[in-house]
């Protein structure tokens, strides 16, 4: 993924007409005892295009989502106070992309995130298959370009797996335009399962029916991503009761937070899931995408 955003960069660099050379610049990130940070920028940005990365939700570090989240507002600020030309915040994962429409008396968290980025002094934000479309109507002054994974693990799965009679089966009521791509592109059967939270229990799924038929065929559930498991091992399990035969389970953004390996290496064990299929969006390291039977990392 890091080399699709790359190309996606430089078409954008090729694309104005005032384009410059791509650079590395010097800058750091500090880290104050009491957990505070700040971004310091070690060069001359005045009048550059400015792009910063930022993973947000990051396996191999320490640190949370709010960590990574305010180190990059600090980075985009200091760009803004530097008099950056224009700021691009390049994250693969929008924070807090689940809380983008109020269930109960609750924050919509995702336009907030929105908000911050821009009153921090970004003009663009990349990232790659957002949760919900309608983040990009939160931003005002910035933009909001969402990148999609479907094409480069449709031709994975394509590559690497026969299926027969596939069915293409949403998670979820909100992954239905996903699914219906993958099953125009694949010419395969749709089917939905339609999941039912408990916003007075911590959101916990309450009930979950398939709608469409699985019997004797194989399934492919391509979510946007996977956090800890519960969608994907619930409607896996409900596809198994209804006769389904090999069930692929695909996402954009494979965080993989706990107990997400232990249920999918569990479930895998078991024989209800044929293969995970996942992004380099999320970074996890060589070792464990080599050693995970039940995983395979799309780049
Ligand atoms: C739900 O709307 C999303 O598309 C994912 O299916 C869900 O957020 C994944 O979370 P978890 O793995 O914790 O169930």
């Amino acid at each position: 993924f890091a080399t699709r955003i790359i190309q996606h960069l430089n078409e954008i660099i090729q694309n104005e007409t005032h384009s410059l050379p791509l650079r590395l610049i010097h800058s750091e990130e500090i880290t104050f005892s009491n957990g505070e940070v700040k971004t310091v920028i070690h060069e001359n940005v005045r009048g550059d295009d400015h792009y910063i990365v930022q993973c947000i939700d990051d396996p191999l570090s320490e640190k949370s989502v709010n960590d990574n989240l305010m180190a990059l507002l600090t980075a985009i600020n200091a760009a803004f106070q530097s008099d950056a030309d224009s700021i691009t915040a390049v994250i693969p994962q929008f924070p807090y992309s689940r809380q983008e429409r109020k269930k109960t008396r609750e924050c919509i968290t995702a336009k907030q995130v929105a908000q911050f980025i821009e009153v921090s002094g970004a003009n663009r934000v990349i990232t790659l298959d957002v949760h919900a479309e309608a983040i990009m109507g939160f931003f005002t002054t910035a933009k909001l370009e969402n990148l999609h994974a479907s094409n480069y693990i449709i031709k994975h799965f394509k590559e690497n797996y026969s299926a027969n009679d596939l069915v293409i089966t949403a998670a979820d009521v909100g992954g239905a335009e996903r699914a219906r791509y993958y099953s125009k592109t694949l010419h395969a059967h749709l089917a939905i399962v339609d999941k039912a939270r408990d916003y007075s229990k911590k959101s916990v799924i309450s009930s979950m029916r398939l709608v469409g038929d699985v019997d004797g065929k194989d399934v492919l559930i391509p979510d946007d991503m996977i956090s800890t498991g519960g969608t994907i091992i619930n409607a896996v399990k409900l596809l198994k009761d209804k006769g389904a035969q090999k069930i692929y389970v695909t996402c954009s953004l494979p965080f993989f937070n706990e107990p997400a390996v232990e249920l999918l290496s569990k479930a895998y064990e078991e024989g209800l899931i044929a293969k995970v299929i996942g992004t380099d969006a999320v970074f996890h390291g060589q070792e464990f995408v080599k050693n995970t039977p039940w995983y395979d990392e799309v780049t």
